[in-house]
């Protein structure tokens, strides 16, 4: 690992007097407003945001389209300043610098995008350059840590390269180094993986992941895929309406989703009812039938376990359909079991606690 990325740029980073922050804390919003007043109207895009994130942390934003999820990235950064409230960052009111430490802020600020914003007329070297260009850093310099950077992004010896020649996945690389050349503590990614294929996806999660443990650097990210949320996050907010409607640690949103919101989100990862067996699913129970039951685990307490539940049932299970996730190791999902327990141990059952998070009866089979 390389150390000097961790050394604070002391002539680009004057620090920030730290008031009463709590030692893990980086961020906090406290009853943030954002009214958008340009157009006819006024927009309400933020509304009584309050919220925490820890330093070193994997911070998610989700959100239908329009909930404010931009709106509240933008306010971290002050690329939007907030109508009220007050945005802290180590415990400093961003809203109240001014020039110099304006600046200074946002060089600790990294930022990436879903079309990546490099200029297309400018060499690799030339796009990472920008930044510490205007903060005033020599070119050898300048050249040291872009090659420093390319090597971390797995992009070395592409100094020469013009974006026009990358793939896209290549260019969110050189996007991700050029957020980094200041050393910011905190990376902030607006859908930055929503311009790739799957398995490009996989590679700049699997980056952005190294450089929050090897770097510890905080990162907020916006997204709309949901598997990427639970691939790398570890707390996660729902927006709806520019207003904060669930959050907590992935795994418990995930497993038990609160919101209405948060449901329409996830609804897409839950599985739905195989074609051949809802053809084949009767409502009543005919003589030899086995019931189809629908076990979900919501990460809270039970794990499946085909042998407990046969025993509670008297009688195996067959599992027909579904499939668990280990978030955070907790173990999540749905199954779909068929059993020829009789009604009256099924109704027992499905009052157990301790086996699953619910159960229900689905049918027929
Ligand atoms: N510069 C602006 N001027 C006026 N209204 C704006 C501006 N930017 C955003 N809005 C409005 O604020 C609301 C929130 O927008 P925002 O871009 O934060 O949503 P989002 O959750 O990022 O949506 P998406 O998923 O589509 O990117 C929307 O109603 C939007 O139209
Ligand atoms: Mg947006």
């Amino acid at each position: 690992m390389n150390t000097a990325l961790r050394k604070p740029a002391a002539a680009a980073q004057p620090p920030l007097e730290p008031q009463a922050a709590s030692a893990r804390e980086h961020l906090r919003l406290s009853g943030v407003q954002k009214v958008y007043t340009g157009g006819a109207l006024p927009v309400t895009a933020l509304a009584d945001i309050d919220l925490s994130i820890a330093r070193g942390e994997i911070f998610g934003i989700i959100g239908r389209s329009g909930a404010g999820k931009s709106s509240l990235i933008r306010t971290l950064n002050r690329l939007e300043d907030v109508s009220a409230g007050q945005v802290l960052v180590d415990g400093v009111d961003i809203g109240t610098l001014k020039g110099d430490r304006l600046v200074a802020l946002r060089r600790r600020i990294g930022m990436i995008f879903q079309h990546f914003n490099l200029l297309a007329s400018q060499t690799v070297l030339e796009n990472l350059a920008l930044p510490l260009k205007a903060a005033g850093f020599r070119r050898d310099e300048i050249e040291a840590r872009a090659r420093e950077l390319l090597e971390l992004v797995g992009l070395q010896g592409k100094e020469q390269v013009y974006p026009s020649r990358l793939s896209g996945g290549q260019k969110q690389r050189v996007g991700i180094a050029r957020a980094l050349m200041l050393k910011p503590e905190l990376l902030l990614c607006d859908e930055a993986t929503s311009a790739l294929d799957p398995e490009t996806t996989q590679s700049i999660l699997a980056l952005l992941q190294d450089i929050n443990r090897r770097l510890g650097l905080t990162i907020v990210l916006i997204t709309h895929e949901m598997a990427v949320i639970r691939q790398i996050c570890d707390r996660v907010v729902v927006l709806e309406h520019g207003r904060i409607v669930e959050q907590g640690p992935v795994w418990q949103l995930f497993g038990a989703p609160q919101a209405e919101a948060t449901r329409a989100l996830l609804a897409p990862l839950a599985a739905q009812l195989p074609a051949d067996l809802a053809r084949r699913l009767a409502a009543t129970r005919q003589s030899g039938a086995r019931a189809v039951l629908e076990l979900h685990y919501d990460g809270q307490g039970a794990e499946p376990d085909f042998q407990a539940l046969g025993q509670a049932l008297g009688a195996p299970v067959e599992l027909l359909h579904g499939g668990i996730d280990r978030i955070q190791g907790h173990a999540l999902g749905r199954l779909l079991v068929a059993t020829a327990a009789p009604e009256r141990r099924l109704a027992s059952f499905l009052t157990q606690t301790g086996l699953f998070a619910r159960a229900e009866v689905l049918g027929y089979v």
